[in-house]
């Protein structure tokens, strides 16, 4: 059985005290008895500090990046192991805004994924096509490329660790949502992409969660698509209310 599954991706957004606001709106409003795993992922200051707010609640804390080396002169980088250190064993990896603004190819995404599986974290995996791949009717092609040069790599047993998150770019921030027919059409070509290679149970066992503009008003009807298995949400995550919403629309 698939987990369905709510993240936060907050980006970089809320101070120290915004942060612990914002938890303890989540805390007094989520639901403690859904059948879903709720994530949120601060920016890097925040982590430790929402690791112990949370510590008595449903609420899973994930970084937002991590590299993909041990230690070392890499200035202004935070490592796996300095993630599990506060208690952070789950990371987004592979963000568009990863990949476009700091220029992260799929080759580095793979051994960013390679080294926090080696710390036995969680990977948020995310990937998504252009609106130009999209208008040439490459976005196929182009998501395929994305999981086979990110993910393809990995052995069977490592797949217990990975969710998949959707993210078709031209719907990132923009309040233009996939529609729940596209946002499902893809998300059962991803499933049936990775069975092809590792076969059903992992294919029918991986969350693919959709990210890209989920509101409260659209959240119930992607949710409600057969292959789509929760949200990987921006702007809403940011007011308490909304992705109180979000999460019990799924
Ligand atoms: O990682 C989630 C994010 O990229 C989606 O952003 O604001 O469109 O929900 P937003």
């Amino acid at each position: 059985m698939r987990t369905k599954i709510v993240a936060g991706n907050w980006k970089m957004n809320k101070n120290s005290e915004e942060t612990e606001d914002l938890l303890n709106e989540l805390i007094d409003k989520l639901p403690e008895d859904k059948e879903v795993q709720i994530i949120v992922a601060p920016t890097f200051v925040n982590l430790a500090s929402a690791v112990d707010h949370l510590e008595f609640t449903n609420i899973t804390v994930a970084a937002q990046n991590m590299h993909q080396n041990e230690n070392g002169a890499y200035t202004g980088e935070i490592s796996a192991d300095m993630l599990k250190s506060v208690g952070v064993n789950t990371v987004i990896l592979g963000h568009s805004e990863r990949r476009s603004i700091f220029h992260e190819t799929d080759a580095l995404i793979a051994t960013k994924v390679d080294t926090a599986l080696r710390h036995d974290m969680t990977v948020i995996f995310c990937f998504g096509e252009e609106l130009k791949d999209r208008k040439d009717e490459q976005h196929f092609n182009v998501v395929e490329n994305q999981l086979r040069d990110g993910l393809f790599h990995l052995e069977k047993e490592a797949w217990q660790d990975i969710i998949l998150a959707y993210e078709p770019v031209w719907a990132i921030g923009t309040g233009e949502t996939a529609s729940p027919e596209q946002a499902q059409e893809m998300h059962a070509f991803i499933r049936e992409t990775v069975r092809h290679t590792y076969g059903s149970e992992i294919a029918e066992n991986v969350s693919i969660l959709y990210g890209g503009s989920v509101k409260p008003d659209n959240a119930q009807e992607i949710f409600g698509k057969p292959d789509v298995d929760g949200g990987l949400i921006g702007g809403a995550a940011l007011k308490a209310d909304d992705f109180v919403a979000i999460v019990n629309a799924i």
